[in-house]
Order: structure tokens, then C-alpha cells, then sequence
């Protein structure tokens, strides 16, 4: 049994100002189901942020460069019905962790109003 951790750290402030900056950014990001989630909160940019994480997080426990073209939308952050992010993977992720022989996929955020952090933890074959 092999254990993949990634962690990471958002400044909230930075990203709004990405954000603001360009709607293809957004777009490039974050599914339409993320968006509706974040953009239903008072203060959507930590939700933003805690998912922009939790993304990171993942590529980082799957050792993965972060270059590949829409990679980001791939990974979606869904929300159990207990409050509790779940992680969703699309298209060549979800092949990549039959690969791992990764069984499950363990995903945390926790948000400031000025830092949202989120670590990743699968268990792999
Ligand atoms: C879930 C809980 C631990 C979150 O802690 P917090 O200090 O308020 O907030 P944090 O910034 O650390 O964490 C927020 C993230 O926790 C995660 N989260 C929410 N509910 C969760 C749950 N049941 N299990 C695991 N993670 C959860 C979400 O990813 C959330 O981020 P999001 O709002 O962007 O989706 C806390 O709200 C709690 O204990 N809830 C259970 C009790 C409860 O519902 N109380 C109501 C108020 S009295």
C-alpha cells in the first residue's frame, strides 16, 4: 500500500485579483458546479480559494506537472450532503488513478478570509 499526500496554500486576496482580472482564468479553473457552489456564499473567493487548494493539493499528491491544458476543470470539488468536498475526476485523471490502483481519494480545505488551505491524500496500490 502506497500513500500520495499534497497540500497546499491560497492567498484569497491574490486569486480575487485573478479572478477579477480575466473570466477565461475562471473559466479555465473551475466547473460551472464549483462556481454555483462558491458564488452562493456571502464571500465566494474563499470558496474559490479552498477549491483552487484542494486542486493543487491533488496534483501535488499525484506528483503531477501542472501543465496540461484544462487540467484544473477536470478536478471538481463537489460537496457531500454533510458539508464534507468529495473530489471528482474527468476524462484522463480518473484513468491516471487506476493507474495509481488508487482506491479512494481523501480531500480536506479549511478558509481564512485571508488564506484557504487543502490537503489530498489517496491510497494507492
Ligand atoms: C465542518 C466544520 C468543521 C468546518 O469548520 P470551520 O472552522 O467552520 O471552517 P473551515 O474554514 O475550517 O472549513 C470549511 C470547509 O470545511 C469543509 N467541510 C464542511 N463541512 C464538512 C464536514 N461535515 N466534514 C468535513 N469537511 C467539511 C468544507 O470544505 C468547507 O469549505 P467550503 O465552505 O468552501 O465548502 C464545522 O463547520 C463543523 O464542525 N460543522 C459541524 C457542526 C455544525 O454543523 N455546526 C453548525 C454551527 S453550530
Amino acid at each position: 500500500m502506497r500513500l500520495y499526500h499534497g497540500i497546499d496554500i491560497v492567498n484569497v486576496d491574490r486569486l480575487r485579483e485573478t479572478m477579477d482580472r480575466s473570466a477565461a482564468f475562471v473559466e479555465d479553473i473551475f466547473t460551472q458546479e464549483e462556481q454555483r457552489y462558491c458564488l452562493s456564499h456571502r464571500d465566494p473567493y474563499v470558496h474559490f480559494a479552498g477549491r483552487f487548494a484542494a486542486k493543487e493539493a491533488f496534483l501535488k499528491a499525484i506528483g503531477s506537472g501542472f501543465t496540461a491544458i484544462g487540467i484544473f476543470r477536470r478536478i471538481e470539488i463537489s460537496v457531500m450532503p454533510s458539508g464534507r468536498p468529495a473530489l471528482r475526476l474527468n476524462g484522463w485523471l480518473d484513468n491516471l488513478m487506476r493507474r495509481l490502483n488508487a482506491s479512494g481519494a481523501s480531500v480536506t480545505i479549511s478558509h481564512t478570509p485571508e488564506y484557504a488551505v487543502s490537503s489530498v491524500i489517496l491510497l494507492g496500490g
